[in-house]
């Protein structure tokens, strides 16, 4: 195997920037390789109307250097109010790529998120009727389920049900986590995909728990058993179209990590493609990578590949810094706990 692999430029399909200080601290670390990103509209307050979604976008442009180019693929986070003309509107103009539907409580910034799927029926026929895709947060949030069988029983209670209610409506199962969720996206056809996150085929559950606590390994969905982590690391590695990568990299400052109830989130966007190209090659799948970073996402998405290349070299292991200091305070960088060979250059 050539120790040097060159790929068409990646693109994140699930991506939290945050505002202000952070989101001019952490942007540069995604826009260094990747080309355009999904971005995650769970700010507070959250970006609602398609009016919110074109100042945002503009925020993030302006907080890029001068040097980079980046585009962001604005969302808007599904409420029960959201208006459909407004949403349909947004997405004429291709001011937005996409919808995110967090169930209320499900994760961060998620209270506005929807409580009674009926209400939102109409906003995700609209959706189905011009082709628009919505973004899952796939967990329940009632209290009697456990914490880890909460994506499992979302499939079956609530995705399955929307996507046979409304045909047509082209779906995006965020982050999964469970081989539940990897067999279900397998059955969906072209209308269903599913982003998988850098540290779910890194970590499982006892990365989290055994040896004391672990709260930057925290997130959400939270890492489940061995098996599963390898059913997404068979699923990521398989070349199959249906699975591609959305980092789901989302910076706390560590101070609201490493506290009595620490927040949900791993920051992975600067090393990511060093993790990833780890990843593939241990599972000797290094000529399926750039179909999981740079083909597949925009093959779901209906969008044209990106034109220019990045190149990635194998050498002596890469040592990334432990934190990122941003204007709002340091956010701890991922550590995917093994050696890392493979570097942009
Ligand atoms: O771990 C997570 N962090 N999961 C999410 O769904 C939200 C995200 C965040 O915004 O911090
Ligand atoms: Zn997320």
């Amino acid at each position: 195997m050539s120790d040097t692999l060159t790929l068409r430029r990646p693109d994140d399909w699930h991506l939290h920037l945050r505002d202000g200080a952070m989101l001019k601290g952490v942007l540069p670390e995604t826009a260094r390789h990747f080309a355009r990103a999904i971005i995650m509209p769970n700010l507070v307050p959250p970006v609602v109307t398609g009016a919110q979604a074109a100042a945002y976008r503009d925020r993030i442009r302006a907080a890029l250097p001068d040097d980079m180019r980046f585009e962001p693929l604005m969302t808007l986070y599904l409420t029960e109010d959201t208006d459909p003309d407004d949403m349909a509107a947004a997405h004429a103009s291709g001011l937005i790529t996409a919808v995110k539907l967090y169930p209320a409580g499900a994760t961060t910034n998620s209270a506005s998120g929807v409580r009674d799927f009926e209400r939102v029926r109409p906003v995700l026929e609209r959706m189905a009727e011009i082709g628009l895709p919505l973004c899952v947060h796939g967990e329940v949030t009632d209290a009697d389920i456990d914490i880890f069988d909460r994506e499992a029983v979302f499939i079956d209670r609530v995705l399955d049900p929307i996507r046979r209610a409304t045909p047509g409506l082209r779906v995006v199962m965020e982050h999964v986590t469970t081989s539940d969720a990897v067999d279900y996206a397998r059955s969906g056809g072209e209308d269903l995909g599913a982003t998988i996150t850098t540290h779910h085929l890194v970590i499982n559950r006892n990365d989290i728990l055994v040896g004391g606590i672990k709260p930057h390994y925290y997130c959400l969905p939270v890492a489940k058993r061995e098996e599963h982590r390898l059913a997404l690391r068979a699923a990521a590695t398989s070349g199959e179209p249906t699975f591609f990568l959305g980092t789901d990299s989302a910076p706390h400052v560590d101070p609201l990590k490493e506290q009595a109830c620490g927040c949900a989130g791993c920051f992975t966007a600067t090393n990511t493609l060093s993790i990833l190209a780890e990843v593939f090659e241990q599972d000797g799948a290094l000529d399926r990578f750039e179909g999981f970073v740079s083909l597949h996402g925009p093959r779901f998405y209906h969008l044209p590949v990106n034109e220019d290349t990045i190149t990635l070299t194998k050498g002596d292991p890469v040592v990334y810094p432990a934190k990122l200091d941003t204007g709002e305070g340091p956010v701890t960088i991922f550590d995917p706990m093994m050696p890392l060979h493979w570097r942009v250059t």
